[in-house]
């Protein structure tokens, strides 16, 4: 335990880190508890033993300092480079499973990514969302079920992806249409869905700022290999955000930022050479779970 005047000698207390992480936590348990002292406890702890285990020099900390007043610099607005930095550490990924478990059998629920939009207009089954049609065609089909495998009609499916240059309608407004590749659809009364759509194709993560010279120092990659992003909603059931992969991707087992999982990697499968573009075909089950007690369904936080 922290906190102890009279007890035994720094050394001698188990996981003891530095007499100024004990002055820290006299000090924080003298002001009182709260879940935020608790977290303010964790992080010293944590940041004394980093610093018991590696010394770092004068030099080293200014470094360090640099390097964090640099992400602050970087984000703004329109970006965010404090969770770009958070997701390359494997942080939101960490926090999503934690925050929205999903039971065995379950499609699991990942990370929503900067680029979801909610005000797409409804389409009709079957729709093309790619509405400049560059890219080789893809014709997604897939049912809506539950941890039973009963369809769950009506259920909404929003989708969402880069285009065959990895890039997406927002990225490159004045390139791209409006809502291009992004689809609001009704799973039929047995819980079908289909749309046409292009292959997309993986993308990097922004490797100007501070966090991609770091990776780079590091030699770590920013690749994301190609997926399609799908929100579904339906009463009754969690919400599932998630994506699916092109497990042929060849940054498939180096997503920067672990979003991908087993369950999530499909096959785009070629279809028979006929005229014009090859086509592609893609097909899934996406398994949503019941509605936990007490929740509002919502999960996904980004
Ligand atoms: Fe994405």
């Amino acid at each position: 335990m922290h906190g102890q005047h009279d007890g035994p000698q720094r050394d001698e207390i188990p996981g003891a880190i530095s007499t100024q992480a004990e002055e820290f936590s006299r000090r924080l348990t003298a002001a009182g508890q709260s879940r935020l002292a608790a977290a303010a406890q964790a992080a010293v702890d944590g940041l004394h033993a980093l610093i018991a285990e590696l010394r770092p020099s004068g030099e080293e900390f200014r470094l360090a300092i640099d390097f964090l007043t640099e992400v602050g610099h970087y984000a703004d607005a329109r970006r965010q480079e404090w969770v770009l930095f958070a997701d390359v550490l494997g942080v939101s990924s960490l926090i999503e499973d934690q925050n929205s478990p999903r039971p065995a059998g379950a499609t699991p629920n990942t990370l929503a990514g900067p680029f979801y939009r909610s005000d797409v207009p409804e389409m009709p089954l079957g729709a093309n969302i790619s509405r400049d049609h560059k890219g080789e065609p893809l014709d997604v089909e897939g049912r809506i079920v539950g941890l039973d495998g009963a369809g769950i009609g009506g259920a909404l499916v929003e989708v969402w992806q880069a285009n065959a240059e990895g890039l997406y309608e927002n990225q490159e407004p004045d390139r791209q249409p409006e809502f291009n590749l992004r689809g609001r659809f009704h799973a039929d009364p047995q819980g079908r869905f289909r749309f046409v759509t292009v292959k997309p194709k993986g993308y990097a993560l922004p490797s100007d700022g501070p966090v991609g010279q770091l990776m780079s120092a590091l030699g770590l990659g920013l690749e994301r290999p190609a997926h399609i992003h799908f929100r579904v909603s339906a009463d009754g059931f969690e919400t599932l955000t998630t994506h699916i992969f092109d497990r042929s991707d060849p940054a498939i087992g180096r997503d920067a930022i672990f979003g991908v999982k087993p369950e999530l990697m499909a096959e785009f499968r070629a279809l028979p050479p006929g005229g014009g573009k090859r086509k592609h075909a893609l097909d899934l089950n996406l398994v949503l779970c019941p509605q936990r007690q007490g929740e509002s369904g919502t999960s996904g936080r980004r």
